[in-house]
């Protein structure tokens, strides 16, 4: 079985170019779903319900980070759309859900867990570690099929977070960071891993940024509003994982570095 994990999608660049480019990589890995992290696809900051839409049905599952909560009016969103998960290790009293299952018509079924780091991140979340084995401790009796996304800043808790599960989970995959990493292996219990899969948002950006803005920023100190770079390709940043819907252990995890043009 394969499962494609795409980056974090930034703005409506971002969201055209994933529901372009999905079909063919569908068909390209002979990948059945598709996981995309959606946590910057409304302009940039969280996300909505439209913007999911938009990006439906070939993205399959969606998940949120840090700014899963940056749309007004999304808490109230939320818990009506049963495929989007925010993350686990939040405040128990948050709305939404940060974990389930679905069915992959090519077969078995299969988890998603949405997990938020502690290191360097703005937010205060739980120990994602412990959440991550109570969580797995629970889902693992109904499915192998187990994939998380770690949304999360260090590379060194990314890559701990892999090594802990290995041989518990299908894959752990980093977000946050927009920049793919080239360290894509599966390790030795069977878990696919990957620090950070990148992004979908524009290629000449600084990390979808329009870069004028950034170097403002970076050069004056000053406060500066940071706006969605949308001209020219936009890069699709991802990974596809092959894995035994029996066992839910990887055999396979391949990145995705796509340029699509709008
Ligand atoms: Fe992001
Ligand atoms: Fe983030």
């Amino acid at each position: 079985m394969n499962l494609i994990f795409i980056g974090d999608v930034v703005g409506s660049g971002g969201r055209k170019a994933v529901k372009k480019l999905l079909p063919e990589l569908k068909r390209e890995f002979s990948a059945q779903v598709a996981v995309v992290n959606a946590e910057n696809s409304a302009a940039g900051n969280g996300l909505t319900g439209k913007c999911l839409a938009e990006m439906s049905p070939e993205a399959d599952v969606f998940t949120a980070g840090d700014h899963v909560w940056d749309q007004k009016g999304f808490e109230f969103e939320i818990d009506r759309i049963p495929n989007v998960l925010r993350p686990a290790n939040l405040h128990h009293v948050q709305p939404g859900r940060s974990w389930a299952i679905f069915r992959n018509p090519g077969g078995g079924d299969y988890a998603v867990i949405a997990l938020m780091g502690k290191v360097f991140m703005r937010d205060s979340a739980y120990c994602p570690f412990e959440t991550a084995d109570r969580l797995v401790e629970e889902i693992a009796p109904k499915t192998p099929n187990i994939f998380i996304d770690f949304h999360a800043e260090a590379t060194s808790e990314k890559l701990a977070m892999s090594y802990f599960l290995d041989g518990r989970v299908t894959a752990v995959v980093g977000t946050h960071t927009h920049v793919q990493t080239s360290d894509a292996e599966v390790l030795p219990g069977g878990t696919a891993h990957l620090t950070d899969l990148g992004m979908a948002g524009a290629a000449r950006s600084v990390l979808g940024r329009k870069v004028e803005d950034v170097l403002t920023k970076f050069t004056t100190g000053m406060p500066c509003r940071l706006a969605v770079a949308e001209d020219g390709p936009i890069r699709v940043c991802g990974a596809v994982i092959t894995y035994d819907y029996r066992s839910g252990r990887a055999t396979k995890i391949v990145p995705i570095d796509r340029m699509v043009e709008l």
